[in-house]
């Protein structure tokens, strides 16, 4: 039989396994919805004898679904955040997780395995391939990766972005605002499970920007892929649910 302190010792035992319980549940919860994790990075670039500090001790984690923008003057260090996050440029010193998984640790093989399949890049600049047309630039991707029936899946994601009129065009036939949806298009073939984007509007008149952002936006949402971007239009990066400023290779 059971004395009182018995009792009152096995109801406190079970008070504290199912508390540990939910701690740990709410650790799993909140560690399962991090995509990507930023420790103490720093890049420097050699140029002569001279080494020149980009970043410094960068600590940063976005969420997975996480819209955030990246502002700062010319020169403070964006596309070089984009850059390393993207796995086109390697940290001097640091941790970069993405996935769970530590990317500065990896060959160069490796990060571009993960960046073909959960990484997709929107540049400024547009970099299409200049003898390629619309449709086949974005099969490209599609055929690379070794998906089904590329060309099909390439002209219904132009028709998505209002392209159907123009898939057999070459980049040098479209305007700046459709080069920049069919780059947006090679960029999201493979449904990445990150989209980074460098100024993607910084070539773009007004009116194309909006549709841009719209697109980019629209998609976002629709997919639940997460968007980091960098850009110097206050009404862009005022869409994100987090703004993140760097000054002088910091994040302030
Ligand atoms: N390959 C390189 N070698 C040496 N220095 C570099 C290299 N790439 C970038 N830098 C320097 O790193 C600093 C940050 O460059 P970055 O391109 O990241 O700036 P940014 O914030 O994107 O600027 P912008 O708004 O003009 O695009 C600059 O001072 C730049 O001159
Ligand atoms: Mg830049």
């Amino acid at each position: 039989m059971l004395s009182p302190n018995n009792t009152i010792f096995s109801i406190a035992y079970e008070f504290m396994v199912s508390r540990q319980r939910a701690i740990i549940l709410i650790i799993k919860l909140l560690y399962m919805s991090v995509l990507l994790k930023l420790k103490k990075v720093n890049l420097k670039y050699k140029t002569g004898k001279d080494n020149i500090s980009v970043l410094n001790n960068i600590n940063l984690i976005t969420k997975k679904k996480e819209t955030v923008s990246i502002v700062g003057e010319s020169g403070s260090g964006k596309t070089s955040l984009i850059m390393l996050v993207g796995g086109l440029e390697r940290a001097t010193s640091g941790k970069i997780f993405f996935q769970d998984q530590e990317i500065t640790k990896l060959n160069e093989d490796q990060v571009s395995k993960i960046r073909k399949k959960s990484i997709g890049i929107i540049f400024q600049s547009f970099y299409l391939i200049p003898n390629y047309t619309a449709v086949e630039n974005v099969a490209l991707t599609l055929e690379l990766n070794k998906l089904k029936n590329p060309e099909s899946n390439a002209k219904e994601l132009l028709d998505r972005f209002g392209l159907k009129h123009r898939l057999n065009n070459l980049p040098s036939q479209l305007s700046g605002g459709e080069q920049q949806r069919v780059a947006i298009a090679r960029a999201i073939a493979m449904k990445p499970e990150l989209i980074l984007a460098d100024e993607p509007t910084g070539n773009l008149d007004t009116e194309n920007s909006i549709m841009i952002s719209k697109i980019l936006f629209n998609y976002v949402k629709e997919e639940g892929s997460s968007l980091i971007i960098v850009t110097h239009d206050s009404k862009l990066a005022n869409k994100t649910d987090r703004k993140i400023k760097i000054i002088d290779g910091k994040i302030k």
